[in-house]
């Protein structure tokens, strides 16, 4: 019998490595003797491995964001756009996307606290996402469970948003909110010429709903412009399809929006997207930087796959590819369900730095 392992195991096996850089990052997680200490446990996540890396990451890139937000701007050398609107006095203009669902759930009020202290600067979401946070401000949505059967709670008026249940009844509080305030609109339009548009329609909501709990009061009252360019497709288009019958001639332009939109990434000094979830609300702001030859720093959050060829799960690198986002960026994707990490973001980022990203900044 031989008494050494055959020499092509041996090499197989043992094959030396060449010397990896001294200061890549080496893996270490949180350890517990240390106490409980939150702050020190999503510290750790950046060397943990895995989401919780890309966690850490997206972390760091939005405080980059904060930091060049802080910069101050020079007034002069600001380019101002052809309809006299002046750019944002702020080294980095940040773009807040979520899908409906997140509104429905309990990131809204993370989502409220970004628009209550004006610490981001654009938001774009679908239809869901402005409806369901104003009928939050009528009537409660409730914890059930993914596995309720459907048959079962449509004889009982109840509507299911995953594991959340929303009563049927809230939509008919809505509506009794909402018509008047759709009769008074079609008035302003027939006797002051006023052109809606979903943004503007979107301030108005804010203004009316009245409601510290409501992310789009404080949109209102900080005027941080709010995009849906699908906001028919919810319960408000609803609404304004049974408006249509009784009260006709309600107009919606989308095409002042999006030179809107496009405006503030053109004229921005620099740009930061923080995008939760897929579909429209991703691509809208990603398109929207397009015009300045891409965005200057990026975190997706979602739970998109790219093998389909989707938009939802394109990562960051294909918006590269289309000029979206700059090449010389480090955008971050975390695969995750942003209601398990989004307030965890806010936590590490905009919450942690609040002193001073709202100094000098007043809001009643
Ligand atoms: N509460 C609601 O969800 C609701 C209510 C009324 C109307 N709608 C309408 O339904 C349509 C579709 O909704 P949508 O475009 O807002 O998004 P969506 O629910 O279709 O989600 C789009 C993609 O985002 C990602 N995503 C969704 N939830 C996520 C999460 N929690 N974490 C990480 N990634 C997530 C997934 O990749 C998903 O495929 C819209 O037109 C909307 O107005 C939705």
């Amino acid at each position: 019998m031989a008494d050494h392992a055959p020499s092509v195991a041996m090499e197989a096996v043992l094959k030396p490595s060449c010397d990896l850089p001294e200061d890549m990052p080496k893996i270490k997680g949180y350890d517990f003797n240390q106490g409980v200490d939150l702050h020190a446990v999503l510290k750790s996540y950046l060397t943990t491995g895995f989401q919780a890396s890309s966690l850490g990451l997206a972390i760091q890139e939005i405080n980059h964001m904060i930091e060049k937000r802080l910069e101050p701007v020079e007034a002069e050398g600001n380019e101002c756009n052809e309809s006299g609107e002046s750019p944002r006095n702020s080294g980095c203009t940040i773009f807040l996307g979520y899908t409906s669902n997140l509104i429905s759930s309990g990131v809204r009020e993370s989502i409220r606290y970004l628009a209550e202290h004006k610490m981001v600067d654009v938001i774009v979401t679908t239809a869901g996402g402005i409806e369901e946070d104003l009928i939050k401000c009528l009537a409660h949505t409730y914890l059930g469970d993914f596995s309720l059967p459907g048959k079962e709670l449509r004889l009982r008026g109840i509507n299911r948003i995953g594991n959340l249940l929303v009563p049927n009844d809230n939509y008919c509080k809505f509506e009794d909110w909402l018509m008047p305030i759709l009769d008074q609109m079609l008035l302003e339009q027939n006797t002051e010429g006023t052109r809606w548009t979903p943004s503007k329609m979107i301030h108005r909501l804010g203004k009316e709903i009245n409601n510290t709990e409501s992310v789009y009061y404080w949109a209102y009252k900080n005027n941080i412009p709010v995009f849906s360019p699908a906001l028919t497709d919810g319960s408000l288009g609803d609404m304004i399809y049974f408006h249509s019958y009784k009260n006709p001639g309600l107009v919606l332009d989308i095409v002042e929006d999006i030179r809107k939109l496009n405006s503030q990434a053109v004229f921005a000094k620099k740009t930061g997207m923080i995008i939760l979830g897929g579909g429209l609300v991703k691509h809208h702001i990603a398109n929207a930087n397009l015009m300045r030859n891409g965005a200057d720093y990026s975190v997706y959050v979602n739970t998109g796959q790219e093998f389909d060829g989707s938009d939802s799960g394109a990562r960051p690198d294909e918006a590269i590819s289309w000029g979206k986002i700059r090449t010389d960026a480090k955008p971050v994707k975390v695969y995750a369900d942003a209601s398990l990490v989004f307030p965890l973001i806010v936590a590490e980022t905009f919450a942690l730095h609040a002193d001073k990203l709202t100094a000098g900044k007043k809001t009643d």
